[in-house]
């Protein structure tokens, strides 16, 4: 049983990507983990002016940002893909800390309306949290045609994901639990 923040990378209004982090939430809980859900269209951050550790007094909000960014043992980045990157406001939530990132694994969900998945953003995804200190596991998860595959309630339609999950979250359960025993011993900084 771990800690996952689970951070959510659309603000746009008919964004798709609530839908696969809502479906991953989910199967996380099933799996006994503590979610943290990060969405950044109910945070409403500002551009990155000061980061964190530079704020006199941060707002209550970001305290509580940090605190889940912290407390958890391992981060599920759910991307889009805008003109084969990352999005911007993901971008800009992860751009607030660093420290608290450190030694902690990554597991990228990547997805898209086309029929790559999201895996050039993907891919630019793990250079930076390679840079956060949360590297990222071996495999990463793309939903392609992602309108396709959760009705408009946001339930799964395509049940072949299912099956592919389990895989990719017992990876990742992998990672986390290493990282998490190691921790226990000492951080080299
Ligand atoms: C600004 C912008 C750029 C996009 N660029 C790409 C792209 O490079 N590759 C791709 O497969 N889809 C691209 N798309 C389509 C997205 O896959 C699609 O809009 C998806 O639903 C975005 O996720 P969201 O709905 O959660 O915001 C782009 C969409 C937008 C709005």
């Amino acid at each position: 049983m771990a800690k996952i923040a689970v951070i959510v990378g659309s603000v746009r209004s008919d964004r798709q990507g609530i839908k696969v982090a809502r479906w991953l939430e989910q199967k996380l809980k099933e799996r006994n983990h503590t979610v943290f859900f990060i969405d950044p269209m109910e945070l409403n951050l500002p551009l990155l002016d000061r980061m964190y550790k530079e704020m006199k007094e941060p707002p209550q909000k970001l305290k509580d940002l940090r605190e889940m960014i912290k407390e958890a043992d391992g981060y599920m980045p759910i991307t889009p893909e805008y003109n084969h990157s990352t999005s911007s406001v993901l971008k800009n939530t992860l751009d607030y800390f660093l420290e608290e990132y450190f030694f902690k694994p990554s597991a990228i969900v990547s997805y898209s309306v086309g029929g790559f998945g999201g895996i050039t953003a993907a891919q630019q995804l793990r250079i930076i949290f390679a840079e956060l200190g949360a590297p990222s596991i071996s495999s990463s998860f793309s939903i392609s045609r992602v309108q396709n595959v959760f009705d408009e309630n946001g339930k799964l339609a395509d049940k072949n994901y299912d099956k592919r999950v389990d895989r990719f979250l017992d990876e990742f359960e992998w990672y986390v639990d290493a990282f998490k025993n190691q921790r226990e011993k000492g951080t080299p900084y």
